[in-house]
C-alpha cells in the first residue's frame, strides 16, 4: 500500500506564479495556443472533497481520514472565481462546468451559479453553464440550480445493478437515490441530462446493455448515456490497460442489440463521439481518451479549488492565479498572464501515450481528478 500514497503536499508547491506581462493586451477573445487550439471550455473545481470513493478517482485506502484536503482559506471563494471566470470568458471561454470532488458539496454552490449565470461570453450571449454530480444531492438542490441559472447537468452512474453499483462508490450509495435526482434534475428542466458511466473491464462492462436499455426506455430521449474509457488519470488509482474496454468493443456490443449510426459532432474538440439509436431511441456517446486521444482540438482549461490553472488533465503543473488575485493583480494583469499561459501551451498528453512516447517527464506526478475535476 505504501507505494499508492501520494505527496500531495509536494503536488500543490507544483504551480507557478504566473508571468504578468509589461504591457498587457486586453484579450480579444481569439486568444490560441502553440498547437493553434483556442480557449473554450473552464472547468472550475469547487471542493476538492466528495462523499464516493470511487477506485477509478478517490480510492479509499488513499482518501481516508487522514487525507490532507484542503482548508476552507485555501478555496477560492465564489467573488474570487467569478472575477476569474470573467477574464476567461472575455479570452474566449463559451463553456462553464462546474466539477468536484463533487460539487454539490460546496456550500451555497447555487449563489455561484447565479453570479456565473449573468456573465456573457464575447459574443454576448449566456454561457454553457452546467455541472458535473454524482447525483447524491441533487434531488434536493436541482430546483435551487435551475433558478439560479444553471443549464444542464451531468451525473456520474457505473451501473444500474445496485450491488455493483454501490461496490464501485465504495460508501454502499443505491442507484435508486441517483435515479431520483436524475428524475428531480429532469422534472426542474436541467436538459438534455447526460450521464457518464465509466467503463472498467470486468468490474461494470456487463452493465453497458442493461445501462443503455435503461436510459432508451425512459425519458423519452432526454438522457444521453456516454460511455468513458477508463483512464489512467492521478497516481492513485492503479490504472492498468487491461482494465480498460476500449470503445470499439463497446460498439460493437451495442449495436449488435440497438443498431447504431454516427452522428456529426455539435461542437469542435468535443469529448465524446455521438452515435444514434436507428429506431429514433436517443443517442449515446463514446468518450475514448485512450484508445483514440482527442487532443488535438482540446480548448479545455482548468481551475483548481485553489485557483490553480492547469492546461490538461494529466498535467503534473499549475499557475497559481490565486496567488496574483491574492497579491493585488489587476483583472488586465491577471489577464495577460492567462494569455501568455495559454499561448504557451502545447499539452496532448493522451497522444502523446496513444503513440508511445513517455507524455511525463520522470519524477513528475500528475495532478489528481478528485483537485481539478473531470
Ligand atoms: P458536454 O459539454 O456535456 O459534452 O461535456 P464534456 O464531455 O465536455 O464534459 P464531461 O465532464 O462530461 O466529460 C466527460 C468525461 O470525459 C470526463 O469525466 C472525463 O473522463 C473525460 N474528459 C473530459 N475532458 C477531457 C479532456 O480534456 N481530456 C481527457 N483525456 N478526458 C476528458
Ligand atoms: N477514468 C475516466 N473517467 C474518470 N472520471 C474520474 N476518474 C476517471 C477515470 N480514471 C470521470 C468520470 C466521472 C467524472 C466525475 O470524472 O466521468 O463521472
Ligand atoms: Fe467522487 Fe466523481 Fe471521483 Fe466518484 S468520480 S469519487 S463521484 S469525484
Ligand atoms: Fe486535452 Fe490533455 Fe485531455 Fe489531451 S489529454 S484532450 S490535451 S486535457
Amino acid at each position: 500500500m505504501a507505494e499508492r500514497t501520494i505527496p500531495i503536499a509536494d503536488l500543490r508547491a507544483a504551480a507557478a506564479v504566473p508571468r504578468v506581462p509589461d504591457r498587457p493586451v486586453a484579450p480579444t477573445g481569439l486568444l490560441a495556443d502553440r498547437l493553434g487550439r483556442p480557449l473554450r471550455d473552464l472547468r472550475i473545481s469547487v471542493t476538492d472533497r466528495c462523499n464516493f470513493r470511487c477506485g477509478y478517482c478517490m480510492p479509499k485506502e488513499v482518501f481516508d481520514g487522514r487525507y490532507p484536503f484542503l482548508p476552507h482559506a485555501a478555496l477560492l471563494s465564489f467573488e474570487e472565481v467569478t472575477r476569474l471566470a470573467r477574464i476567461f470568458v472575455a479570452h474566449g471561454v463559451r463553456k462553464i462546468r462546474l466539477t468536484g470532488g463533487e460539487p454539490l458539496l460546496r456550500k451555497n454552490v447555487e449563489r455561484l451559479v447565479a453570479m456565473l449565470a449573468e456573465l456573457r461570453t464575447v459574443d454576448g450571449e449566456p454561457l454553457d453553464l452546467t455541472l458535473t454530480t454524482n447525483a447524491t444531492l441533487l434531488a434536493k438542490k436541482a430546483r435551487a440550480l435551475k433558478a439560479a441559472g444553471l443549464q444542464r447537468v451531468t451525473v456520474s452512474l457505473d451501473a444500474l445493478d445496485d450491488a455493483v453499483f454501490r461496490r464501485m462508490n465504495d460508501v454502499d450509495f443505491p442507484v435508486a437515490d441517483v435515479l431520483a435526482g436524475i428524475e428531480e434534475a429532469l422534472r426542474a428542466g436541467l436538459g438534455p441530462l447526460k450521464v457518464n458511466m465509466v467503463v472498467q473491464r470486468g468490474t461494470n462492462d456487463h452493465e453497458i446493455v442493461p445501462m443503455a436499455r435503461f436510459f432508451r426506455d425512459h425519458y423519452d430521449g432526454r438522457v444521453v448515456l456516454r460511455f468513458i474509457e477508463y483512464m489512467d488519470v492521478g497516481n492513485t488509482n492503479g490504472w492498468r490497460m487491461d482494465r480498460v474496454l476500449p470503445s470499439a468493443q463497446v460498439l460493437e456490443r451495442l449495436d449488435a442489440v440497438f443498431p447504431l449510426e454516427p452522428l456529426e459532432p455539435s461542437a469542435p474538440g468535443e469529448t465524446a463521439e455521438r452515435w444514434r439509436y436507428r429506431d429514433g431511441r436517443g443517442e449515446i456517446g463514446l468518450i475514448s481518451s485512450v484508445t483514440q486521444a482527442f487532443c488535438r482540438d482540446c480548448n479545455r482549461a482548468r481551475l483548481s479549488t485553489e485557483g490553480k490553472l492547469y492546461l490538461c488533465l494529466f498535467a503534473s503543473r499549475g499557475h497559481d492565479l490565486r496567488a496574483l488575485l491574492r497579491g493585488g493583480a489587476s483583472d488586465e494583469q491577471i489577464a495577460g498572464a492567462i494569455g501568455l499561459i495559454w499561448s504557451d501551451r502545447d499539452d496532448r498528453y493522451s497522444e502523446l501515450r496513444g503513440s508511445g512516447q513517455a507524455p511525463v517527464a520522470s519524477g513528475e506526478r500528475k495532478v489528481e481528478m478528485h483537485y481539478i475535476g473531470g
